[in-house]
């Protein structure tokens, strides 16, 4: 009675992890879909390509390829391009861009971005 007791609430525990996993997992997609949607609703693409993974047929594009970044890296160019620490001649083209998220949206692009392969 007892080792049926065990391999019972193993059983248990082993399907409640699952389903935790998959909780988890599926928040994961929202957000990542959010980013993707907020990155494709605000105009990146037109500088940023598809999946900002550049502009390939510009020759010498200004314009950084940001798939496949650090997202903490990204995430820090686009506050320091939105308080106008990051200046240039390219810098500000791009912060009135910079200027339409508000941090957590900052944070779900960088999040979708860096996960971009
Ligand atoms: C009009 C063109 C244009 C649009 C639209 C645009 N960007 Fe940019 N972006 C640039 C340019 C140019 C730079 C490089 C700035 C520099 O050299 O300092 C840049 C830089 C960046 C960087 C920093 C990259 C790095 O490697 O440091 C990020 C992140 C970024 N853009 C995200 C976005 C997001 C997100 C959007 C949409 C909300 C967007 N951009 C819309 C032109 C644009």
């Amino acid at each position: 009675m007892k080792i049926l007791f065990v391999s019972v609430s193993k059983i248990f525990l082993v399907s409640l992890t699952m389903m935790a996993m998959t909780i988890l997992m599926s928040q994961q997609d929202v957000k990542a879909q959010e980013g993707k949607s907020l990155f494709l609703s605000k105009g990146c693409i037109a500088c940023h390509g598809p999946e900002g993974k550049g502009v390939a047929n510009i020759e010498n594009t200004p314009y950084p390829r940001l798939a496949g970044q650090n997202p903490t890296y990204l995430l820090n160019q686009l506050k320091a391009l939105k308080s106008g620490a990051r200046k240039g001649a390219m810098a500000v083209m791009m912060q009135p861009f910079a200027m339409t998220m508000s941090a957590a949206e900052m944070k779900k692009i960088s999040d979708y971005l860096g996960a971009v392969k």
